[in-house]
């Protein structure tokens, strides 16, 4: 069975403690939201489960077959244009050139892009344009896992409404797990089987939230309500220093 299991992790920056015993495991087929606000240590502890960062202290053990990452900043190559961006996953896989065109098109049209675009290079791109590029250079893979970091923080709410609901059909299908990282949420209880909510100074979790109904099911009026719930808990007031008056 693949999994992501992180044990016992603690990070340090210098002498600033970033990350304090972190304890989770993530199966095939979930989704997992670590929610928290901004400078909580959400970037770093997901660097460090992608491996991006080395382990200082604790345990992380990944064996997820294939992963691949969506950012907040699409952080596409400048120099390719929007299909070669998104083949580009495919040629490691030693995917010849002519099918990883056929596939990196597919996706393509998939995410909303159209035939005009694929020539265009990222400087060419509305800021929703690279985002669908960089969603479809993610996806075009197959990833088993999926890393996300804030991948909807720069859109406006058609495109965020539009990606959430492709992404819940890959969900639904059990093709993906996701570890997605996020300070929205709204956007975490819309598309989780399981949040760990993450106070800062250090990065700790202090709850956990599990959902059963299956994510095309939650329509907005489900979303709304369990936030609703989330909100009266004080503990959850205080970590996102909210002013409820
Ligand atoms: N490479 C680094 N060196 C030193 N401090 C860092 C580094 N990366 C992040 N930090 C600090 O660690 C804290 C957590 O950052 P980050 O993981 O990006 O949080 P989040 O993603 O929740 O906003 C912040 O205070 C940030 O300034
Ligand atoms: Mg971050």
């Amino acid at each position: 069975m693949e999994k992501l299991i992180v044990k016992n992790l603690n990070h340090h920056y210098g002498f600033t403690s970033i990350l304090e015993n972190i304890n989770f495991e993530l199966n095939k087929g979930q989704v997992l939201s670590i929610v928290g606000p901004s400078g909580g240590g959400k970037t770093t502890l997901m660097h460090l489960c992608a491996d991006l960062i080395d382990v200082q202290e604790g345990n992380i053990k990944n064996s997820f077959t294939s992963s691949s990452f969506a950012f907040q900043e699409s952080r596409l190559l400048p120099w390719k244009n929007v299909i070669d961006n998104i083949a580009l996953g495919l040629k490691a896989q030693k995917i010849s050139t002519k099918m990883a065109q056929v596939r990196a098109k597919k996706i393509a049209l998939r995410f909303g892009l159209e035939e005009i675009d694929f020539d265009k290079f990222p400087k060419d791109l509305s800021g929703g344009m690279r985002q669908r590029v960089s969603f479809a250079r993610a996806l075009v893979t197959k990833p088993s896992l999926l890393f996300l970091d804030e991948p909807f923080s720069a859109l406006d709410i058609g495109l965020k409404k539009e990606l959430q609901s492709l992404l819940i059909e890959m969900i639904d299908k059990k093709e993906l797990s996701v570890l997605f990282i996020t300070h929205d949420l709204m956007e975490a209880i819309r598309l989780s089987d399981e949040i760990l909510l993450l106070k800062a100074d250090p990065g700790r979790i202090v709850k956990k939230f599990k959902y059963d109904l299956p994510q095309s099911k939650r329509d907005d009026k489900f979303v709304y309500s369990q936030s609703a719930k989330i909100l009266q808990d004080e503990e959850i007031i205080d970590t996102f220093e909210l002013e409820l008056k």
